[in-house]
């Protein structure tokens, strides 16, 4: 929302398909924009009516859409113009125009909204608006929310209701998750939005020093509105955020730091609940009353990331650095059990870290998916420490298995890859791992990041124990020269790529391991499924005599990881089983293990690290040889069919 910084609709358009563009590791199936449609010179009259364009497909497809549209006016100068726009991954409803958002509340486009999150309630929802006269046109479980917010609106008991205690007696009305933002042709120049369990914050970008740093939060328990009704309390100078000089400002809603960040780096990370009012260039912050533990202001935080840092760039080896987590130590050095809790790639760097944590903390340990963990109702005390890995820190399975956790007192740890995100935030402490943005959708350099992340904090819960301390200084040597091994690995890939030139055209790659390598197997998998769209397996090696054998014949293409740990002997005896049916695995072996060397017709040979460092090295040989398979199937390798990066709906 730009308030008199004047801007062509040009102007707007592109700082909505940018923002999009970066947020499109969040789903790319389709994407839309709402924004005013009036031509003339004077922008209030302009705002009184809205135009959508959606478009099935990336941003750039939307992009190309609204070029061919003949009726925008691309020059026409706005004083002050609120515009929204919405990438989209799907949950209800197929991928096409009128799936996208945003959603309107009728076809004069009264009311449009944009959602992240999912409507429990939608059908309950849906069938009384229906009842009561309203159409939809789509799928989907937003569509209600922007017919809701018109019921509201002509059902309103007085003329003068404003925009956030509409929003707020909708939001009373919605089961679920959800981030929203609504703009209406009823409040022109106005935005208001609100989030419960999906991620939403607000960047404010002026020239002018800013009225204050942290907003109060304005609760409808201390005000009623003139005729007592029961409504959000109108901000004053002292409750909200404007531009002391001038009234020059721009306030932009987002679900991720990403998409504002090269307009400006002064953000406010919105609560469940909150309600963010824009009117006449003023922001204030809303809630329906005070909860025990509220912190009544929110601050304006200033975040250190550079544009460049966010966008796709070379390959680069980041290490992360564990921070000081203070007593945080000593309490989890008390605890009965670690509980490692995430999903996908981050549950793979909990089963690959699990042995060595247990070892170095002499402590039960167990790995979770964070789904399976909730639909378990897993019994959690207060005596465990919690784990929470994940890159993005906004996963919706991960975060729900967080305040699970919080509520039967456990202490909470965050192992993530961004700085401000929701888990970072509800933990009490943790890790940033410092991997720097990953925006392809398959994670890889967070991987590593996380492994490393994990055994340096293995390493530091044992740094008083005399009987560790050789162990420790073989693992601490081990992290030394890691970086250049890791270079070293990085330089088989035009030996990867001839391996994947003859294994493009299977159908499937089964992939077996044990020990430390049994993580290394299900993510070396998850790889080749999420980019690929080949079917792999990842098969402990122990397993394979109680079933997957079954599946090894001569055709069947087999990757074996073989490491000189104390595994090694039972993997040999996996690779003669393979063999004997005539299978022709290919190994990822120690470079200097001559007699797997001999034993195997194909081999990718990787030097050698302390064991429980070796994962890092055993994965990227499948990371890379799931690169080159999906660039010779011709397949996007950062956006791979109906994934997302993060995913913030359960
Ligand atoms: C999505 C991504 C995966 C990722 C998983 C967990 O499914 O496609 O690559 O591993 O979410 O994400 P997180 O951000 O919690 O690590």
């Amino acid at each position: 929302l730009n308030y008199h910084v004047p801007r062509t609709r040009r102007e707007i358009l592109e700082i909505l398909l940018k923002g999009l563009q970066r947020l499109e590791y969040r789903g790319y199936d389709s994407a839309g924009v709402g924004i005013d449609a009036g031509n003339g010179k004077d922008w209030e009259s302009n705002a009184k009516s809205i135009q959508l364009i959606k478009q099935r497909g990336k941003v750039k497809a939307l992009d190309e859409e609204i070029h061919k549209q003949q009726d925008i006016d691309l020059d026409v100068e706005f004083d002050v113009h609120l515009g929204i726009a919405h990438t989209r991954w799907a949950t209800h409803g197929v991928p096409s125009p009128v799936n996208s958002h945003p959603h309107r509340s009728d076809k004069t486009n009264e009311f449009i909204v944009i959602h992240n999150g999912i409507i429990t309630n939608y059908k309950d929802l849906r069938k009384f608006l229906e009842s009561k006269g309203y159409e939809f046109e789509s799928e989907t479980d937003t569509e209600t929310i922007a017919k809701l917010v018109k019921y509201m609106y002509d059902n309103r008991e007085s003329d003068d209701i404003n925009f956030a205690t509409l929003v707020e007696r909708v939001t009373q009305q919605l089961e679920g998750a959800f981030a929203l933002v609504f703009k209406s042709v009823h409040y022109p120049g106005e935005a208001v939005g609100t989030r419960r369990g999906s991620p939403l914050l607000m960047g404010v970008r002026s020239d002018h020093k800013l009225s204050t740093d942290h907003i109060p939060v304005l609760y409808r328990s201390s005000g009623k509105d003139k005729k007592g009704c029961s409504a959000l309390p109108r901000a004053d100078q002292d409750t909200c955020l404007f531009p002391v000089d001038e009234k020059a400002v721009e306030y932009y809603f987002a679900s991720d730091a990403s998409a504002v960040i090269e307009h400006t780096n002064r953000v406010i990370f919105l609560e469940d609940d909150d309600v963010a009012a824009v009117m006449e260039g003023r922001l204030s912050i809303h809630r329906i009353k005070r909860r025990a533990g509220d912190y009544p202001a929110r601050a304006i935080q200033t975040l250190q990331m550079e544009l460049q840092q966010i966008m796709k760039g070379e390959w680069k080896v980041d290490l992360c650095s564990v921070e000081n987590n203070g007593d945080h130590i000593k309490e989890i050095q008390r605890c009965r059990r670690l509980i490692l809790i995430a999903c996908g790639t981050s549950y793979h760097a909990g089963v690959a870290t699990r042995q060595v944590l247990e070892e170095l903390t002499e402590l039960p340990v167990m790995v979770e998916l964070a789904s399976d963990f909730l639909d378990r109702n897993t019994p959690v005390f207060r005596d465990d420490v919690c784990f929470f890995i994940s890159q993005s820190g906004e996963t919706a399975d991960s975060l729900m298995a967080l305040r699970y956790c919080k509520e039967r007192g456990a202490l909470t740890v965050g192992i993530t890859n961004t700085v401000g995100s929701s888990i970072s935030r509800e933990t009490d402490c943790g890790v940033h791992i410092n991997a720097g943005p990953e925006i392809g959708v398959a994670s890889t350099k967070a991987y590593t990041s996380q492994f490393v992340a994990l055994i340096m904090f293995a390493l530091l819960m044992c740094d008083d124990r005399i009987s560790m301390q050789p162990r420790r200084r073989e693992i601490i040597q081990g992290l030394r020269v890691l970086p250049d091994l890791i270079k070293e690995v990085l330089s088989l890939d035009d030996e990867i790529q001839k391996l994947a030139t003859e294994l493009y055209q299977q159908k499937s790659v089964l992939i077996m391991g044990r020990g430390y390598h049994y993580a290394t197997c299900l993510e070396g998998a998850l790889k080749i499924k999420e980019i690929t769209y080949m079917h792999s397996e990842g098969i402990l090696a122990g397993e394979l005599k109680h079933g997957p054998l079954a599946l090894v014949d001569k055709l069947m293409p087999v990757i074996m990881i073989i490491m000189r740990d104390h595994t090694y002997t039972k993997c040999q005896n996996a690779l003669q089983q393979v063999v004997a049916r005539q299978g022709r695995p290919i190994v990822i072996c120690d470079k200097d293990d001559y007699e797997t060397i001999k034993n195997s017709s194909r081999n990718i040979k990787v030097p050698r690290c302390v064991d429980c460092l070796q994962g890092v090295l055993s994965v990227i040989p499948l990371q890379l040889l799931s690169f080159h398979l999906a660039v010779l199937r011709g397949y996007d390798v950062d956006c791979p069919r109906n994934l997302a990066k993060s995913v913030t709906v359960e």
